[in-house]
């Protein structure tokens, strides 16, 4: 079966399955032929049993989510499968897409089935071109052999994705942005509830679920909810991939048993370590909308409820990590002008929040602070914008620069006086 597992943990020697053939040779499909010979109620519990949790960043249980959906609306249910991978630090779904793009289109299928659905699409954000024509190829010939189209779903039950390119805005992955944009309208966040379930494309149950959730579905149907299960915490069970970037030797992508792998074995026995000489200064582990953390929690295991229990979130499974040659308060004035350019404008704490943080910051890493007012300003602005708003962009602007704060203190206050020391290292700046 191609497990994530088997492709992503040894990420040098693991098979890109792009053909049909290819898939289906490694067990492909069979997950969804064990799903179609259960009751759509039944292939909806199997999820439930599972414990799979989104993979997209808010980590929601997957098959709770599916039960929300209304049967026999006497309307269409969509699945909206969210590829918009914007956040940064995170670039896992791109892979799964590249290499593996028929266990995504089967594990589609396999939640169509669960949810009574006869269309789904695919939003993959507009920078992803090579890998929107991987999955264009890959539906041609799913649709070709039968495996997508009129009898997709077995017994004359139609099944067919739509692939709809993004055109690169971040709030995009905001799912109710991403339905705006998917309807033709401007990419902004809906007021909920109602919850896309109720009422989500053209106002029908829709299913949105990140890539790396639907494509843990077949192999969650073939080997059975239960062994997917048993890996990991009760409540963080299963596989969840990690892309670790920023001062680390080896980046890449790395699948880990949830639990069972420290954030120190993840980034020095998997992605290499940091520079010789140099300490881990400061992770984001879960993409950079999640509280930073410091070397003093290296060794929490990777798992929802132990990240929690350090003041962070697993989030995307980005994790940023940064060494000892970096000024914290510039990596958050650069943190800050992407928020601040991403955020939709929608709401005015957001929108003008975000302009505050990224003003402030460039003046203190510019030598143009105004010292202790600075500090101050920056931490009544928090509150200002935290929970405040529609959608959880501007959290995710909040909580890296909150949480830099309360880490390093005495750095933030002597860039405020003076001004951040050095440059940081180019991106591509040989490293070891
Ligand atoms: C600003 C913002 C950006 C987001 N970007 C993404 C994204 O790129 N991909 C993604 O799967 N989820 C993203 N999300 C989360 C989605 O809103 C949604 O929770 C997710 O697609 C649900 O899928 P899951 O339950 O499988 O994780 C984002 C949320 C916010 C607030
Ligand atoms: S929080 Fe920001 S990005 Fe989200 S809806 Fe409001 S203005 Fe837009």
């Amino acid at each position: 079966m191609p497990q994530m597992n088997s492709v992503y943990r040894h990420r040098e020697f693991g098979a890109s399955l792009t053909t049909l053939a290819d898939y289906e040779r490694a067990g492909g499909y069979l997950g969804l032929k064990d799903a179609l010979a259960l009751t759509p109620d039944d292939a909806l519990y199997a999820f439930h049993r599972s414990g799979l949790r989104g993979r997209g960043g808010a980590g929601f249980p997957m098959g709770r989510k599916a039960s929300f959906l209304p049967k026999d609306t006497g309307r269409p249910t969509y699945i909206v499968c969210n590829a918009d991978e914007s956040e940064p630090g995170t670039f896992k779904d791109r892979e799964i897409i590249e290499r593996n793009p028929f266990q995504l289109i089967e594990g589609l299928t396999i939640a169509a089935h669960a949810v009574g659905c006869e269309r789904a699409y695919i939003y993959i954000r507009g920078e992803y071109e090579a890998q929107a024509k991987v999955l264009d190829a890959a539906l041609a010939e799913a649709r070709d052999a039968g495996r997508l189209g009129p009898d997709a779903l077995g017994e004359g039950r139609p099944f067919d994705i739509t692939l709809y390119r993004g055109a690169g805005a971040y709030i995009c992955g905001e799912e109710t942005a991403l339905l705006e944009s998917l309807e033709g309208k401007r990419g902004q966040p809906r007021l909920k509830p109602p919850f896309p379930a109720v009422a989500g494309l053209y106002g029908c149950p829709t299913l949105i679920n990140n890539v790396e959730t639907l494509a843990a579905l077949p192999p969650i149907m073939h080997r059975g909810p239960d062994w997917y299960g048993s890996m990991g915490p009760e409540k963080s069970p299963g596989t969840k991939i990690f892309s670790v970037s920023g001062h680390v030797l080896r980046p890449g992508n790395y699948e880990v048993v949830l639990g069972e792998t420290t954030l120190r074995e993840l980034i020095f026995t998997m992605a290499g370590g940091v520079r010789p000489g140099r300490h881990v200064k400061a992770v984001w582990p879960g993409g950079s909308s999640v509280p930073v953390i410091g070397e003093g929690s290296l060794d929490v295991p990777l798992d929802y409820e132990s990240l929690n229990g350090v003041g962070t979130f697993l989030g995307s499974g980005g994790c940023i990590v940064m060494d000892d040659s970096e000024c914290i308060v510039r990596a958050c004035h650069r943190l800050a002008q992407f928020y601040r350019h991403e955020s939709c404008g929608k709401c005015t704490p957001c929108r003008e929040g975000t302009g505050w943080l990224a003003r402030i910051l460039g003046r203190m890493v510019a030598g143009e602070g105004r010292g202790a007012e600075d500090i101050r300003m920056l931490e009544s602005l928090f509150g200002r914008i935290s929970g405040r708003t529609l959608c959880a962009l501007a959290d995710g602007a909040v909580m890296p620069v909150k949480s830099a704060l309360e880490l390093f203190p005495e750095e933030f206050a002597h860039v405020a006086e003076h001004g951040s020391p050095a440059p940081a290292p180019m991106m591509g700046e040989p490293v070891g």
